[in-house]
């Protein structure tokens, strides 16, 4: 069999947790690194017990070598789109940590690349798409076990990590938007699990400046999203100051509905009711003891289910997002993240940050030409 071939780049907090699920797999290797910071990129390198040897000082180098597949974007977030452009047209297969970009013109490329080039593989870390909580709301919502979902709440709030050199989060010609700094991850789970009834058709959005720490753009969002059922999505997104990590779900339909607190003890995290599957009455999925109790043994969630309530990058499921994209890549097929087919989530962000300016509905999708003619015009540079 021969193994996909990795050239990576950026090796600091999140980099490092991918670059180990990639060498633990047999199906891909890393055969170059492009770590800005040598030092940190040789010690990631010999931790993995990978050659200091596939160091090098130039993403060009990465680019311009025949023997890699796929480049794997890990780098702070400027750099994303145009080091990704640069890839695909090289040839080069993408995994891409989001945002894809902070740039519209480059949001842009990237779809006209994609939609040029269908053979090769993209995708954005829209990571919770692999928290197996997640799975079970997408399979519920979309076998009606809710009815028709009328009214959603997601919060992504949650105090970004900006220790060490992590502080370009602050900066915003680096960081670009708070949206694409996380808040993105709520949206993401919304248009997922909405996926199977309705699609978003609207965008209102308010932001506000940071109140505890130095970020240039505005940490905080109130995002409203209108669906074509007629059904509204809120998202309270705040990268600035909370107390832990805030993934807050409420879905609320005609036959249903589903909460996750990710405050709370496991046993309390998740509660649904369904006319469907439970008679109407609430279930505590992850509580066993209860289940038993109230003669729902069948119910109970197996003791291996994520929930998205830790904003530390170890926890999350890197295996299961690095495996997917390789067995895309494998398969000969797209993700559902992958730039085409994720490109309503980014264009709720690039609304959300029109609405937030203007103080108006922005219809969905994008206008592109209102859209370039409120952002710049620019597109980013390696
Ligand atoms: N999907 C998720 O849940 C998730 C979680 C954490 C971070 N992230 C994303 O991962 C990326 C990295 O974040 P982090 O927290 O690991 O930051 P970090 O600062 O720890 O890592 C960034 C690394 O990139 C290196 N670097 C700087 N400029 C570079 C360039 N031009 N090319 C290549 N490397 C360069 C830095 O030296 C550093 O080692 C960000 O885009 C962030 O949004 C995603």
């Amino acid at each position: 069999m021969k193994k996909i071939k990795v050239g990576f780049v950026g090796a600091g907090w999140m980099g490092s947790c991918q670059m180990q699920r990639i060498t633990e797999r047999d199906d891909a290797e890393v055969v170059a690194l492009f770590e800005k910071n040598a030092e940190r990129g040789k010690e990631v390198l010999k931790s993995l017990g990978l050659s200091e040897n596939i160091l090098v000082d130039d993403y060009q180098k990465i680019i311009d070598n025949p023997e890699i597949d796929a480049v794997w974007l890990v780098s702070p977030n400027s750099f994303h789109a145009p080091q990704a452009i640069a890839a695909m047209e090289a040839g080069k297969h993408v995994f891409c940590e989001k945002p894809a970009s902070t740039l519209f013109e480059d949001h842009c490329r990237e779809i006209e690349l994609s939609e040029a080039n269908p053979n090769l593989k993209t995708f954005v870390d829209y990571i919770l798409y692999f928290d197996t909580m997640e799975e079970h709301l997408r399979k519920m919502v979309a076998s009606g076990e809710f009815g028709e979902i009328n009214q959603i709440q997601i919060n992504y709030r949650h105090p970004v990590n900006i220790a060490g050199d992590k502080i370009w989060k602050l900066d915003q010609s680096i960081m670009g938007d708070a949206i694409g700094m996380g808040i993105n991850h709520a949206i993401s789970v919304m248009v997922f699990a909405m996926a199977s009834q309705a699609n978003p058709v609207a965008v209102y959005a308010t932001s506000q400046n940071p109140h505890i720490r130095g970020f240039e753009a505005d940490p905080v969002y109130n995002i409203v999203v209108k669906f074509d059922n007629g059904a509204t999505g809120f998202c309270f997104g705040n990268i600035d100051h909370g107390n832990g990590y805030d993934a807050y779900h409420n879905f609320s339909g005609t036959k249903g509905g589903f909460v996750f607190e990710s405050q709370t003890d496991r046993t309390h995290k998740v509660r649904y009711w369904s006319e469907k599957i439970a008679d109407g009455k609430w279930i505590w999925p992850l509580d066993p003891e209860k289940c038993k109790a109230d003669g729902v043994e069948d119910l109970v969630w197996p003791e291996d289910t994520t929930t998205p309530d830790s904003g530390d990058v170890v926890e999350h499921q890197t295996g299961e997002c690095v495996g997917h994209f390789i067995e895309c890549i494998k398969n000969d097929t797209q993700s559902p993240m992958g730039f085409v087919n994720s490109q309503l989530i980014a264009e709720i962000g690039w609304a959300a940050q029109m609405s937030a300016t203007t103080g108006k509905e922005i219809s969905l999708p994008l206008n592109k030409d209102e859209a370039r003619a409120f952002f710049d015009g620019e597109a980013g540079t390696l």
